[in-house]
């Protein structure tokens, strides 16, 4: 029997067929979250909507208004070889893949199915030399089980992170995709062992990886494919409402994750400033409960003194807006008062110092309020799962960087709403101009910890590549807070210096400083640039996530920052 491809079709006969396979399944709970997608497309449909009113949309593209089907997900206590649907997903491990001496398994969840199918799995695992390495996966079409398909998918090695059965999840995915299936089981070959904690942190994982893997930005197609799959059951991880509670958790945190690609997806001639605006806007008419919305015109920021952020905005005929929104608890008081600021380019050219050359990715540069996307994203995600005790603010200076006779030229002196001068020697550090007053605007609202978040440099790219954020801050406390739920979320951040001697190249001979140091250390000297607005008082970080808010090989946003926000704002909420 020759198993080649990963979806070749395997007819296979069975004589005999388990007597208690004419019993019911065993469910001892169930639970399903219709997530994230029906609210992805009411969410979508906002946006159509307030596209649809901008009637002169360069271009005239309009996103269609994509009606993805619902993914319920539920945690089931059941056998295996008796669930009935389209595909059984059972994730393997390296180790987990050991044969015994007759060519068997020795993992009894494998061997258990494999018994049900003759050795088919083992001989086929053989063949196509799968070794669980992590992504590599196998389908194959069988009968014996009550799925039509087993799937075998790759863990890796044997310790397992939220980052891998992320991967995990969305290779099921890939499976459901491929086999068009609309029933999915996801199964653990080695799971007995695990904690209860680590049980509700990989069953969070693998809900998230699976929906996020599913969702396919189509919405500036005129022609796509719908996903069929409606159902995730993920077994043997446990149940009750533990387990429920995550998986709403896992639905909502997806969902603020998607509307964040969708956002950064958006063509900066479609997703100007104020379609931004109106996107935050709608968060907060949304969950009108817990959400308040301001936002502030050109005029309003000009009264604000917020010459740095206008100094920026000032080239473009798309006006800039200031956007605020603010999170506070349904009940109870508040024990403590946070912000998260984007940084909102909806596109940089570069201004003057227009970006040109090869590898300059001008072309890329809607992404850069991929900052400001996070910061919504995790908006969203906190006015479905509304937490006590914490008050959030989101801020984002909202603009465009182009050129024009009215924009600034390179040389220009601005000076931000703290009173600061800054002598703009490149127009394409525009990021930290626009962030300079928003952090002081934060800082205004009398929070005591902000995180901001922005593709800010190049040079963070070059240090740490696609798929690692940049994070400074002078604080241990908050360094230690924000990688624990980076740990939680699967997301990858690594804490850079912030090295004071290297201010020495921000210096300027005719204003309090310069927008840019040079070359050497740019990510570094960039941070430093922002720490002259925040208070002293304040507890701050700056996440730089140039490198991975992009999916260079999807060609497509990935979201990076939502389920990291979310997770560090409950850790400062009294109750979840
Ligand atoms: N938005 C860019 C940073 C960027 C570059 C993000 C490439 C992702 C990929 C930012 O506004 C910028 O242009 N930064 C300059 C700063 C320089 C002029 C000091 C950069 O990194 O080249
Ligand atoms: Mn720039
Ligand atoms: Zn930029």
């Amino acid at each position: 029997m020759a198993a080649i491809a990963s979806t070749l079709l395997l007819s296979f006969s069975f004589s005999t067929v388990s007597s208690s396979s004419l019993f019911l399944t065993r469910i001892t709970s169930r639970f399903s979250f219709a997530a994230p997608l029906p609210l992805r497309s009411n969410r979508t449909k906002h946006m159509a909507h307030t596209l649809a009113r901008a009637t002169a949309t360069l271009g005239l593209t309009h996103p269609s208004n994509t009606d993805s089907p619902k993914i319920s997900f539920a945690a089931k206590e059941v056998d295996v070889t008796e669930w009935n649907g389209d595909i059984l997903a059972v994730g393997v491990t390296e180790k987990d893949l050991a044969k015994d001496g007759k060519s068997g398994f020795e993992n009894p969840i494998l061997k258990k199915i494999d018994s049900k199918l003759g050795g088919l799995l083992a001989e086929a695992s053989s063949e196509e030399d799968f070794s669980g390495k992590a992504g590599q996966s196998t389908v194959l079409r069988i009968t014996g089980l009550g799925s039509k398909r087993i799937g075998l998918i790759g863990l890796g090695q044997s310790t397992s992170t939220t980052a891998a059965f992320k991967t995990f999840g969305e290779a099921v995915a890939a499976a459901a995709k491929s086999a068009q299936a609309s029933n999915v089981a996801v199964v653990l070959a080695s799971s007995e062992g695990l904690s209860k904690e680590t049980k509700l942190s990989t069953a969070y994982a693998i809900a998230t990886g699976t929906a996020l893997g599913i969702f396919e930005d189509n919405r500036y197609k005129s022609e796509s494919k719908k996903s069929a799959l409606s159902s995730v059951d993920i077994i043997g991880l446990g149940t009750g409402p533990e387990l429920e509670k995550k998986l709403k958790y896992a639905g909502d945190v997806s969902s603020g994750i998607i509307f964040g690609r969708e956002l950064v997806n958006s063509p900066a001639n479609v997703l100007t400033p104020g379609v931004l605006a109106e996107e935050a806007s709608k968060i907060a008419s949304e969950y009108s409960d817990v959400f308040t919305a301001k936002i502030l015109n050109a005029e309003q920021c000009k009264e604000l003194k917020m010459g740095s952020y206008l100094g920026v905005a000032a080239a473009s005929e798309n006006p800039p807006h200031f956007i605020h929104l603010c999170y506070k608890p349904p009940s109870g008081t508040v024990n403590v008062k946070l912000a998260l600021v984007g940084k909102g380019l909806t596109f940089d050219s570069g201004g003057y110092n227009i970006k040109t050359g090869p590898g300059c990715s001008i072309e890329l540069m809607k992404f850069d309020m991929g900052g400001s996307a996070a910061v919504l994203g995790a908006a969203k995600a906190l006015g479905q799962i509304k937490p006590l005790g914490v008050e959030v603010h989101f801020v984002v200076a909202a603009c465009e960087n182009m050129i024009s006779g009215k924009g600034m030229r390179p040389g220009d002196i601005v000076t931000a709403s703290n009173g600061k001068t800054i002598e703009v020697n490149n127009t394409d550090a525009e990021g930290r101009l626009t962030l300079a007053d928003a952090l002081v605007y934060a800082c205004n609202q009398g929070v005591e910890k902000i995180v901001d978040l922005a593709t800010l440099t190049g040079a963070c790219v070059v240090a740490l590549g696609p798929s690692i954020a940049g994070i400074f801050t002078p604080s241990d406390e908050l360094a230690k807070e924000v990688v624990e739920a980076s740990e939680v979320s699967g997301e990858k951040l690594w804490r850079m210096p912030l090295e004071d001697s290297y201010w020495e190249s921000m210096k300027s001979g005719v204003a309090d400083m310069v927008n840019t140091g040079g070359r050497q250390g740019g990510a570094i000297t960039a941070a430093l640039f922002l720490k002259q607005f925040v208070d002293e008082k304040v507890q701050w970080m700056h996440i730089d996530l140039a490198g991975p808010v992009w999916n260079e090989k999807k060609r497509s946003a990935t979201g990076f920052g939502v389920a990291t926000l979310v997770e560090w704002v409950l850790k400062n909420a009294s109750q979840k």
